[in-house]
């Protein structure tokens, strides 16, 4: 490195959308205090493993990619190795005392102190902080630096809660994550209305239970003092924001729906006719099991209110086979219930024993690996046969995307989301702006994975550019850096 050089960082992201956005949130922070994106590891003074426990799996990657990363710092004693996320909540100085080449850890509530770790271990300081306080602090981050480059142009993830006190039985997230705490909702509304004037059309709010957003204060009668809203009030008033044309929530707990979160999806035009709803099971005694606080008909009726309230929406989910005591019976409940729901999509996997969760000290019966595996590839069949159906639905239709990244079919073509986050793979009509924008599209065809659209210029959407307007760069898909942010997915 030239002397006269900023520091350069990367960042390796492994799991959830939260871990996604807690990776822009570190790189914002890192733009802010004067380092520059490197283009890979290879060419970066700092790196941070933001990483997932989850799953075992996910767990399992970090230590391997640890042990590899040794020659990394060996290959330039300036360099810095942090560990972040879910992992490094967890464990703390464990880490640093089973990796001697790893310089900082850094947990999932205090990720404000990046820069000054790195600048620390630069000089030769390890530490870790792990420790959680219920105060607002670790929302306090600043705006997005002129440096940022988004890996989704026009697209951005807003933190409204995190947390979680629900303690499935399963989940190991209410160790990593921590208390349910919401961020006050003017805060929130000031972020969403500064994105806007940056170009950004669409927002998705984040947290563990998304949709449990500000419950504690109203329980506790705090509502005015702590500053949180209804969560069907904070939707409406983000409707409201000018240059917001798409709002998402992710993920929400079934328990957490009241009327009038039903009703936004009627009234609200912004919020999108998608919901991606986890189900786990569909069997009332493994739910019970789950500690999940419904039965597959309590969910089966949300899903018709749902529905009453907005006859398209797309409903996704996530789904556990092999929990402990599933019976075959069981497992049959779930591809009853997944068919009468109607998924349009799902992310399915094999139950995970994670330590510290109150499954792993039941004494109901292991479901073993075999019949586990073979669950997995039936639902895995049923849920693409239910996506295909719902493509093939949708064919005919005209639809908008926002435009989102050169698409990974190649042949010049592009890829985005629609309203309904399904996926569509569409050329775009010359003197488009690219990524960022949105665009008329009529699904001319369908796969299991995405729509084919056809874009017609005619009914093109060509609203004049924001960024354009205001003289900033638009970002690439391209830029420096945004590659970094990329999600490494492990399943
Ligand atoms: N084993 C398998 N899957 C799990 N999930 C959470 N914990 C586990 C586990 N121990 C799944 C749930 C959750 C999603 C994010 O990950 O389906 O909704
Ligand atoms: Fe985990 Fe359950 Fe909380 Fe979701 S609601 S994060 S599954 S404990």
């Amino acid at each position: 490195m030239n002397a006269t050089e900023p520091p350069r960082f990367a960042i390796r992201t492994f799991g959830c959308q939260m871990n996604v956005h807690d990776t822009e949130k570190m790189a914002n922070l890192l733009l802010h205090a004067g380092y520059a994106w490197a283009e890979s590891a290879e060419d970066a003074e700092l790196l941070i493993i933001n990483t997932c426990s989850i799953r075992d799996k996910a767990e399992q990657r970090l230590y391997s990619d640890l042990g590899s990363l040794r020659d990394w710092k060996t290959a330039s004693p300036d360099r810095v190795l942090a560990v972040a996320g879910c992992v490094a909540q967890q464990q703390g100085d464990h880490i640093l005392e089973r990796f001697n080449h790893v310089d900082f850890v850094v947990g999932t509530h205090n990720l404000r102190w990046v820069a000054s770790m790195a600048e620390a271990a630069g000089e030769g300081c390890r530490s870790s902080r792990v420790d959680e306080t219920p105060s607002q602090d670790r929302f306090d981050l600043p705006e997005r630096h002129s440096g940022f480059t988004s890996a989704t142009p026009g697209r951005s993830f807003v933190t409204v809660m995190e947390g979680c006190d629900m303690f499935c039985t399963f989940c190991i997230v209410p160790m990593t994550r921590g208390r349910e705490i919401s961020r006050e909702a003017a805060r929130i509304l000031e972020e969403v209305s500064a994105l806007a004037t940056t170009g950004v059309r669409e927002v998705t709010l984040l947290g563990q239970t998304v949709n449990a957003y500000g419950r504690h204060d109203v329980r506790r009668g705090h509502t005015a003092q702590r500053g949180t809203l209804a969560f069907a009030e904070l939707l409406a008033r983000m409707d409201a924001i000018p240059g917001i044309q798409r709002i998402r929530y992710t993920s929400p707990h079934p328990s957490f729906y009241d009327d009038a979160l039903i009703r936004a999806h009627a009234e609200l035009e912004s919020l999108c006719p998608h919901v991606h709803l986890p189900l786990q099971s569909g069997s009332d005694r493994i739910l019970g099991a789950m500690r999940r606080r419904y039965r597959a008909g309590d969910f089966l009726r949300l899903v018709d209110q749902l529905r009453e309230a907005r006859a398209d929406l797309a409903i996704t989910t996530d789904l556990i086979v092999g929990f402990p005591g599933e019976t075959d019976a069981d497992f049959r409940e779930t591809l009853r219930v997944v068919e009468q729901a109607g998924f349009v999509d799902g992310f399915s996997f094999k139950y995970s024993p994670r330590p510290g969760t109150q499954a792993t000290q039941s004494d109901l019966p292991e479901v073993s690996e075999k019949e586990a595996q073979a669950r997995l590839e039936t639902l895995q069949e049923q849920l693409r046969s239910q996506t295909l159906s719902y493509h093939h639905s949708r064919v005919g239709e005209w639809t908008e995307v926002l435009v989102e990244a050169p698409s990974r079919r190649g042949g010049g073509q592009w890829m985005g989301r629609d309203p309904h986050h399904r996926v569509v793979n569409f050329e775009l009509p010359a003197g488009s702006l690219g990524a960022g924008q949105m665009q008329s599209v009529q699904v001319v065809a369908a796969t299991p994975h995405s729509l084919i659209g056809e874009a017609s210029p005619e009914n093109g959407v060509f609203e004049p550019d924001p960024l354009a307007v205001s003289g900033v760069t638009p970002p690439s898909p391209h830029a420096a850096g945004s590659g970094n942010l990329r999600l490494v997915t492990i399943d």
